[in-house]
């Protein structure tokens, strides 16, 4: 199946290559197998920063699941993902700026059934399109949980992927099964953990999981980069209850420093 997506997602790339050769977006895809393990909460709280570093961010509230973007980011969009996705609206239309200089927010539809999309290659179209406007530095792709064939469209067309985790087992056997599935035709995975103490925990078992992938035997050449951790924090949920993102209530705490960390392992990798 993602064999499929990628070759006909690469077919389109290279149909538009022309166009978006010059382009200088950069594609984050964030995904997890699990849900609930912070992906949209770190999202938004990376757009924020990525911003006070002065970059231009979108974020694509592509969970169909439980879209919750613009409720982190306290704004009631009008239109969204799908108004584009069913042709009612042009990109342009379904982007909404945020309350935060340079974060703007392509939202999302709680529930939304994807119905018909299949092989249509629509979300390689959003992506590419996003590329060709060449406004936005950083396009952050906020994925529902697991790996659906729409999820894996979004990971065939970005060149950076990034897995958010925690140490739960059955979290770590899901992103040991997108290591599997990415080592066919990508070059690395970028991981990070949340609920998270400490960093070595991390280091150690990312390690873990690259040693497994050597003792599978998987593609030599991919890489897995463990970029970082970040704690629990009771000042998360307090702040995303109250729709305030949490970097920016708290710039000096010690979570946002692990996510100042983050972002500088993440800029060093970006393709
Ligand atoms: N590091 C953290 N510490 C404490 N709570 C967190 C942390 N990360 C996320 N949360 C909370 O966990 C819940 C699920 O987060 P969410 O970002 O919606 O997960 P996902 O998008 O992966 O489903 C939210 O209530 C959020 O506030
Ligand atoms: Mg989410």
């Amino acid at each position: 199946m993602f064999n499929n997506i990628s070759m006909q997602a690469s077919k389109l790339i290279n149909l538009t290559k022309k166009q978006n050769r010059k382009s200088k977006s950069k594609i984050i895809t964030i995904t997890s197998g699990k849900g609930g393990v912070g992906k949209s909460t770190f999202t938004a709280n990376i757009a924020y920063l990525l911003a006070r570093r002065g970059f231009k961010v979108v974020i694509v509230d592509a969970d169909i699941g439980l879209a919750n973007m613009q409720v982190l980011f306290d704004i009631r969009p009008k239109l969204t993902l799908f108004d584009y996705i069913e042709g009612r609206n042009t990109i342009n239309e379904v982007i909404t700026q945020t309350s935060f200089e340079n974060i703007s927010l392509i939202a999302g539809k709680s529930g939304y059934q994807y119905a018909n999309l299949s092989n249509s290659l629509v979300l390689t179209r959003i992506v590419d399109e996003l590329k060709n406007m060449n406004l936005y530095d950083i396009i952050l792709i906020d994925t529902g949980a697991g790996l659906n064939e729409y999820v894996q469209e979004f990971l065939s067309v970005s060149e950076n992927v990034l897995a958010l985790t925690t140490t739960d087992p059955s979290a770590l056997t899901d992103v040991y099964a997108l290591i599997k599935m990415l080592a066919l035709n990508k070059e690395k995975l970028l991981i990070c953990f949340n609920h998270t103490k400490n960093y070595q925990i991390g280091e150690t078992i990312s390690n873990s999981l690259v040693n497994l992938a050597k003792k599978n035997r998987l593609n030599p050449n991919f890489m897995v980069k463990y970029i970082g951790n970040v704690s629990t924090s009771s000042n998360i949920s307090t702040t995303s209850r109250l729709r305030k993102l949490f970097a920016h209530e708290f710039e000096n705490d010690e979570i946002t420093r692990q996510l100042h960390k983050v972002i500088d392992s993440l800029l060093i990798d970006l393709r």
